[in-house]
């Protein structure tokens, strides 16, 4: 492997085009929907401050050691994983690990295209005015009458799963960069207006007493597990994506400044979404573990009685929805990637077949939340199941192979070679992290979850 090798698929056009596009990855559902409803049933700031650890301890190391695995390997993850695993003479059963992220991301996009559902779904209702002076309870009730539905569901799902596919089908920097440049600014400044609203609400500090106050009696082997895996979900690493995203990154770029913004990014915007929602929560008397539906049962409230509302609530709703868009598009690429580079198809037909099968897997979410919500596997709904087993067990199962791979397995000189550290030291630093701090701590809390701790 050459230094001047390049992907198949091109290259990102500039650095900034690069951390568009992984921020693009990274913000998504997994920061203002996600984020605050699981926080809000693990009980609130202990859980974030678990989260806010994980995040620089384990994910941030991670997510170098991904994103320079991709850029070494230049391929999709399987066949990355092939061509590190035989330049460090390793075993081959290594690139099963780029199996494991596939099939994540392709299950992953499955529910989270339904959720992306909602909020298209949500954009019209905010279009016609049906939040405009509505209570709590005419919220929550607009909100069980749409997931009831299992047609506005599908139909919901579909639509954002064509345009996941039509975007894909455009390769890594058409399009995509382009509008991902305006969006990630235009989505902080809404943000930050809504938290400006949310200053005005009655029980603002309650929101955030109950945000940022740790009370680790509250805190359970389970929900380290889902902090931990949040975190990896919500940085977007673990399962490959990272990887082919650093597989299109020319050479001369900085991974850990890279990483560090995005992380950075990445979490103000999980934590201004709970900063704007838990107000809402506590002034209108609503529970904070209400769960999945927790955004979709408070923001309407605020925009159907703030001013200017109708306009924010659209402007709000689009942008989460492009914003899941940038990041489908991350989830899917592992798999199109693979089909192009191993099966010889065509961007389009990869994206079809990719897309196809995971639109077929999203009707199990669809169902789980109506026709099918009686039907628990272990005590949980298709959906939960699919959301735990990918977030808490294949994503920071990945991510321990990646520290695993990167730490101990490659050779030292490539992942200094790649990382570049201004000295030593820093490189020294993240070694310790890699082999045995982020490993350790993953295991710890599986071991933890198992009940043998
Ligand atoms: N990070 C995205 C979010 O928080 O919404 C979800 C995601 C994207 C997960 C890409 C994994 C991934 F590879």
């Amino acid at each position: 492997m050459t230094d001047t090798k390049k992907s198949p698929q091109g290259e990102w056009s500039s650095h900034s085009a690069f951390i568009m596009a992984a921020t693009g990855s990274a913000v998504g559902l997994g920061n203002i929907w996600k984020f605050p409803y699981i926080t809000g049933e693990n009980g609130g700031g202990a859980f974030v401050l678990v989260y806010l650890l994980c995040v620089a301890l384990i994910g941030i190391p991670i997510m170098m050691s991904e994103t320079l695995m991709g850029r070494r390997g230049r391929h999709n993850p399987v066949t990355t994983m092939e061509s590190l695993t035989a330049e460090a003479k390793a075993d081959e059963h290594w690139h099963y690990l780029g199996w494991m992220g596939i099939i994540a991301g392709i299950l992953i996009l499955s529910y989270y295209s339904v959720i992306a559902g909602w909020a298209s779904a949500y954009v019209l209702k905010a279009f016609t005015g049906s939040f405009f002076d509505a209570d709590a309870a005419a919220v929550k009730q607009l909100f069980a009458d749409f997931i009831a539905s299992p047609v506005q569901l599908a139909f919901w799902h579909t639509a954002f799963m064509l345009a996941t596919m039509w975007i894909v089908k455009q390769g890594v920097n058409n399009g995509l960069e382009k509008a991902l440049r305006w969006l990630m600014p235009s989505l902080f400044v809404l943000l930050i207006l809504l938290v400006g609203y949310a200053m005005t609400t009655p029980s603002y500090f309650q929101g955030l007493h109950f945000l940022f106050t740790p009370d680790f009696s509250k805190l359970t082997g389970n929900s380290i597990l889902t902090a931990m895996g949040q975190a990896f979900f919500s940085l977007g690493i673990g399962m490959g994506a990272v990887m082919v995203y650093g597989a299109y990154l020319p050479k001369k770029i900085s991974i850990t400044e890279t990483v560090v913004v995005v992380s950075i990014a990445d979490t103000v915007v999980a934590l201004l979404s709970g900063i704007i929602i838990f107000p809402i929560v506590f002034s209108n008397g609503l529970q904070p573990d209400s769960g999945p539906g927790l955004i979709f049962e408070t923001l309407p409230i605020a925009f159907g009685s703030m001013i200017g509302g109708w306009l924010f609530g659209i402007l709000f709703f689009v942008m989460l929805v492009l914003a899941a868009l940038s990041s489908s598009v991350a989830l899917i690429e592992p798999a199109v990637a693979w089909l192009i580079e191993t099966r010889g198809f065509n961007r389009e037909k990869a994206s079809l077949y990719a897309g196809s099968v995971t639109w077929l897997i999203g009707f199990a979410s669809i169902f789980s939340f109506n026709s099918w919500s009686g039907f628990k596997i272990f005590g949980q709904t298709l959906f939960e199941l699919l959301d735990y087993v990918t977030a808490n067990l294949m994503l920071p199962i990945g991510g321990f192979a990646i520290a695993m791979f990167a730490g101990w397995i490659m050779v030292r000189g490539h992942s200094e070679q790649e990382l570049d550290l201004p000295n030593p030291l820093t490189y020294q630093i993240w070694q310790l992290l890699i082999k045995y701090l982020a490993p350790a701590a993953v295991f710890l809390v599986f071991l933890d979850v198992v009940g043998v701790l």
